[in-house]
């Protein structure tokens, strides 16, 4: 794969949305490379924000005009208007990389044949990842000092802007493991589907059994926490990495706990339609074209 954009090989970079949660997070990484940066945002705390770590805000124009790499680091519900905005002020070519395939895959960014649009989402640092420093131990998003990978999708397939926009992503989420090509389906499959849908309802309903625990039945806070967090550790480790079997008590426990808990068609979250159902439900749509 060859990097042809430059014969030195720099880029010219557009953060759009630079002040929000994921604009800083982004920008501040890619504030230290030596690539050009233009920094856009529209809200006066967000630019508040962006000038106060020492980014000067451009506007939106200027901040494409010249850019290789366009990240729309606005929220999803906005990204049709604002690509239907940003996109035709764009050169040829140009990689214009979103941070969720929520968007992409219902189709509501605006088109155009000679652009490269890219989604590119952090893992964030695996509850597996060996930390040896304070800092990687505090940093549970990822992005500052705990080792990532991401998951991306470039709808082209083209091989020398994949080369461009990985570059950017290794930057604007380091530090990154590796990066994972899929399809932008593959990526919606992923988020929601697998971490949101499941594992961060999972997360919810934990703490959900943990208020009943200490609520309802009356065990003491501190040893109701002390004891499920030991264990998440241990149900994580035996169920994802077969670290040591289950006791058998614990397997019956278990399918106590599946039964009661767990409805028989839960599966059918992985089937089109139900994706559809659940994206339409979080960009506030009447249908998905996908
Ligand atoms: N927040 C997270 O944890 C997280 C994690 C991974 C991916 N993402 C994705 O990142 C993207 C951004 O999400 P966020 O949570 O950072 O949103 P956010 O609401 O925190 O920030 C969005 C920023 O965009 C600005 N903005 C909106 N329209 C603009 C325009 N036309 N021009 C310039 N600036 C504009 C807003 O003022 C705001 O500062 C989304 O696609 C989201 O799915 C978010």
């Amino acid at each position: 794969m060859t990097d042809s954009t430059t014969p030195t090989g720099q880029l010219t970079i557009a953060v759009i949305g630079a002040g929000g949660k994921m604009g800083m997070r982004v920008s501040d990484n890619l504030q230290r490379s030596t690539h050009a940066v233009y920094y856009s945002e529209n809200s006066p705390t967000g630019r508040q924000r962006t000038r106060d770590a020492g980014r000067e805000v451009t506007d939106t124009p200027t901040a494409v005009a010249d850019a290789h790499v366009v990240i729309l680091a606005v929220p999803d519900v906005a990204l049709g208007p604002v690509s239907a905005e940003v996109v035709p002020q764009l050169k040829p070519g140009t990689v214009l990389l979103t941070l969720d395939p929520a968007a992409a895959y219902a189709n509501l960014l605006h088109q155009r044949v000679d652009v490269e649009y890219c989604v590119a989402h952090p893992c964030h640092p695996s509850v597996f990842l060996q930390r040896k420093t304070e800092a990687e131990l505090n940093d549970t998003f990822g992005g500052i000092a705990a080792a990532q990978a991401v998951v991306a999708a470039l709808q082209s397939g083209n091989e020398e802007k994949i080369t461009i926009a990985e570059k950017v992503i290794r930057l604007m989420y380091a530090p990154v493991i590796d990066v994972h090509w899929v399809t932008v389906k593959q990526l919606a499959y992923l988020e929601p589907t697998l971490v949101e849908v499941v594992a961060c309802m999972i997360g919810d309903l934990l703490n959900d059994a943990l208020r009943e625990t200490v609520d309802t039945v009356g065990v003491p806070e501190a040893a109701a926490r002390a004891m499920l967090f030991g264990h998440i550790q241990v149900a994580l480790a035996n169920g994802l990495r077969g670290d040591n079997p289950f006791s058998d008590a614990c397997l019956i426990a278990m399918d106590y706990g599946r039964n009661k808990i767990i409805k028989d068609d839960w599966k059918s979250i992985f089937d089109d339609g139900e994706l559809d159902h659940v994206l339409k439900q979080m960009l506030h749509l009447d249908r998905i074209h996908p």
